[in-house]
């Protein structure tokens, strides 16, 4: 396989915005307790958060946490969790059929999030809630001193507001698993109706409306036209969601997934700019890609209707990664990042034990799965801006995707550079093929010697997953060969994700 790849510092797809290496954090199996929140653990600070999990979220690069869920919300009283933890009654949450302490509410989150320096979104209840619960909420969060919700958090020991400023205005409507499922039309106007008041409680928020579950459901399309119908005007974002897998040992189709995430990428623009046309509006609505991962959910989780009732942090759906699962995740996020100018959010999901890159033993270790590797050098060398590449590279077809290019790449130029230099160039890319692939990549506006790569080979470590694919993984360094007149020549391993970075 032979491609070729031409870049120029003038030729940008716009700024990355930070937010777009965010996570989830749903009380959903282990993901708050015995996730992030372990009183008594040897790491345990004073508020019972595991600092060796905190570190290693740190470590990732995670820059934002979506919370409380995903399915979670649908069902949820935020006022039950807030206030002296004594006081507090478990409930049970219905979308994951388990019992909710109710140890961890909204203040908990919030305040461990301000330590960490994690920019925080919320989501509300437009499953079995609406308007009331969602504003009240918003003040409690937001608020200043006068006002009955605000007065409740300052009396709950919090006395400066939250600040947050992302708001998901529910979580998946469109999904009939939904607790309080609507149709596009019901959502569409509870939306709006909730969005215009949260705004006149808040002007300074940025909502997200629900988009799809992802782009295989039935009502896909329909469901953000008539969505955004009813919310154009109300909010700046519409979410997405979409979890891969490899199914009957289709590993072609499943390495093409990052395509079929561009696509749906791209038929969510056109629909919302469909309506921006009809509208003739020039507001322009973003996405929150606020869902997004490896999950084997078909072949891995039996599905809702067959959960037991469960108490104490059950173990539900934690995938143990392989380092092909890594390349995957790798490759996600260059769809990501090329689509920089309308994706400035977005959320692993989840961030521990849940789909997760960092997994926990209760009173034991954390760890970093192999799709830690990716994210986390995505996060740490993607700065600046995404770059507009031309890309010359051979397509295969899948039978899920039909034609895939079989090597993609992303590439962020900072201007500003690091200490002493001029600028810094990164590279991201993936050999989606079994055999080698030549990448000749011409930079000639750059003065940039690439000073080293970081590997990731799905068949470096065959397809052995977890802690011993992970750590295989994260010693997986090589050197860049010299570049001549702005012309370098890489040879991408089969099926590997790779990371390269210099500096002018
Ligand atoms: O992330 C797990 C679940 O996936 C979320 O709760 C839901 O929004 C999605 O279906």
């Amino acid at each position: 396989v032979t491609a070729t790849i031409t870049l120029h510092p003038d030729f940008q797809v716009g700024a990355i915005d930070r937010r777009l290496f965010g996570s989830f954090v749903e009380h959903l199996g282990r993901a708050v307790y015995t996730g992030i929140y372990e009183p008594g653990h040897s790491t345990a600070d004073e508020h019972g958060f595991r600092r060796d999990v905190a570190d290693l979220t740190k470590e990732l690069g995670v820059s934002m946490v979506r919370y409380p869920g995903g399915n979670f919300v649908s069902n949820y009283v935020w006022e039950e969790a807030v206030g002296p933890v004594e006081n507090r009654k478990p409930f049970i949450d219905l979308a994951w059929r388990t019992v909710e302490p109710n140890i961890v509410g909204t203040d908990e989150f919030l305040q461990w999030a301000e330590r960490e320096g994690i920019e925080p979104m919320m989501a509300v209840n437009l499953g079995t809630r609406g308007v009331a619960a969602a504003v009240g909420l918003l003040e409690y969060c937001n608020g200043v001193a006068g006002s009955k919700w605000a007065d409740m958090r300052i009396a709950n020991g919090r006395a400066e507001p939250y600040n947050v400023k992302l708001w998901c205005l529910g979580n998946e409507m469109d999904g009939p698993w939904q607790i309080g499922h609507k149709d596009a039309h019901e959502y569409g106007k509870l939306a709006a109706e909730a969005g215009k008041a949260m705004r006149l409680t808040d002007p300074t928020i940025e909502l997200v409306a629900c988009g799809s579950s992802s782009m295989y459901m039935d009502t896909f399309g329909e469901w953000e036209r008539t969505v955004l119908s009813y919310t154009y005007d109300i909010v700046d974002h519409i979410s997405m969601h979409a979890y891969y897998e490899e199914k009957d040992g289709d590993r072609a189709s499943f390495l093409g997934s990052a395509t079929a995430m561009d696509r749906f990428i791209e038929r969510v623009v056109a629909s919302a700019d469909s309506i921006a046309a009809q509208k003739r509006s020039d507001k322009k609505i973003t996405i929150s890609f606020d869902e997004w991962n490896v999950w084997y959910l078909e072949t891995r989780f039996p599905g809702e209707k067959n959960l037991p009732l469960q108490r104490d942090a059950p173990r539900i759906i934690e995938d143990i990664y392989s380092a092909l699962d890594a390349v995957v995740v790798g490759d996600l996020m260059i769809t990501l990042l090329n689509h920089a100018d309308r994706v400035p959010v977005a959320a692993l999901a989840q961030l521990v034990n849940v789909i997760a890159p960092i997994m926990t033993e209760p009173g034991g270790d954390a760890w970093r799965q192999t799709t830690f590797h990716p994210f986390a050098n995505t996060a740490r060398l993607a700065q600046g801006s995404v770059l507009d590449l031309r890309v010359n590279v051979p397509q295969v077809t899948t039978k899920a995707h039909g034609d895939v290019p079989l090597v993609t790449a992303a590439a962020t130029w900072d201007e500003s550079g690091e200490a002493g230099a001029a600028g810094a160039l990164s590279l991201f890319l993936v050999n989606r093929s079994t055999s080698p692939a030549t990448v000749t990549i011409s930079y000639s506006g750059l003065a940039v010697a690439l000073d080293g790569g970081l590997e990731l080979l799905a068949d470096h470590v065959g397809m052995r997953e977890g802690k011993e694919a992970a750590e295989l993984v994260s010693t997986a360094t090589r050197t860049a060969p010299a570049s001549e007149n702005g012309t370098v020549t890489l040879t991408l391993a089969p099926e590997s994700w790779s990371a390269w970075h210099g500096t002018a």
